[in-house]
C-alpha cells in the first residue's frame, strides 16, 4: 500500500472519552423517549462507528435505517443540495426519527436532509452529532444531542476520514495542515 501521506495530530479525543459520552447520549435518549420506539438513521459512512455504539447505549425498542448522500459538485458547498445515493428502506410516518451523524460543519447537509426527512411525516424527528464544529457553520441548525463541540480543524478517526482513511482509528484525532 502507498505510503501515508498524511500528518497525524495528537489524540484529541480518546476511546474512553468517546465511550463514555456516547453512553451519556445513550442515556439521555433513553430518558427523553421512555415509553417509545426510535428509529435511527445514520448518515452514511462516517456515522457508522458512533450509530453502533450509541445503538447499545439505549435501552429502548430501536430500529435503524441508513441514508448515503453526497454533496453536489467538488470543493465548497454553496448550494446545500445534496444528492441521495441511499434512501431510506423504512417508512418514517409515525416513528420518532433521529438522525446519527458524525460531524456538522457548515450544516448544509444536515439542513436539506432534515427537510427531506420532515417531508416523510415523521412523529418526531431530532438530531444526534457526534461532533460539533459551530464556528464553520452557514446555517441555523441545532443538534439536540452533541457529543463533543470541537474547533475549526480537520479531524479524522471513529468514522471521519480524509481520503477515505483513518475510520477505523478507534480514537479521535486531526490532521495537520502545512
Ligand atoms: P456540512 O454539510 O458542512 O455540515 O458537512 C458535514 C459533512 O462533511 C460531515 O458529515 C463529514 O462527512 C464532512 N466533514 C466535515 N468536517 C469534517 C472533518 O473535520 N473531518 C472529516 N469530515 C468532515
Ligand atoms: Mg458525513
Amino acid at each position: 500500500m502507498s505510503e501515508t501521506k498524511y500528518d497525524l495530530s495528537e489524540v484529541l479525543i480518546s476511546e474512553e472519552q468517546l465511550k463514555k459520552r456516547v453512553a451519556e447520549i445513550g442515556a439521555d435518549i433513553t430518558r427523553d423517549y421512555k415509553g417509545e420506539e426510535v428509529l435511527l438513521v445514520g448518515i452514511l459512512k462516517g456515522s457508522v462507528p458512533f450509530m453502533a455504539d450509541l445503538m447499545r447505549c439505549i435501552d429502548l425498542d430501536v430500529a435503524i435505517d441508513f441514508m448515503a448522500v453526497s454533496s453536489y459538485g467538488s470543493g465548497v458547498k454553496t448550494s446545500g443540495v445534496v444528492r441521495i445515493i441511499k434512501d431510506l428502506d423504512m417508512d418514517l410516518r409515525n416513528r420518532n426519527v433521529i438522525i446519527a451523524e458524525d460531524i456538522i460543519d457548515s450544516g448544509l447537509t444536515l439542513n436539506y436532509l432534515k427537510g427531506y426527512l420532515l417531508e416523510k411525516q415523521p412523529k418526531s424527528l431530532r438530531i444526534a452529532t457526534l461532533l460539533d464544529k459551530p464556528a464553520r457553520r452557514q446555517v441555523s441548525l441545532r443538534p439536540d444531542y452533541v457529543g463533543f463541540e470541537v474547533e475549526d480543524k480537520f479531524i479524522v478517526g471513529y468514522g471521519l476520514d480524509i481520503d477515505q482513511k483513518y475510520r477505523n482509528l478507534p480514537y479521535i484525532s486531526w490532521v495537520k495542515t502545512e
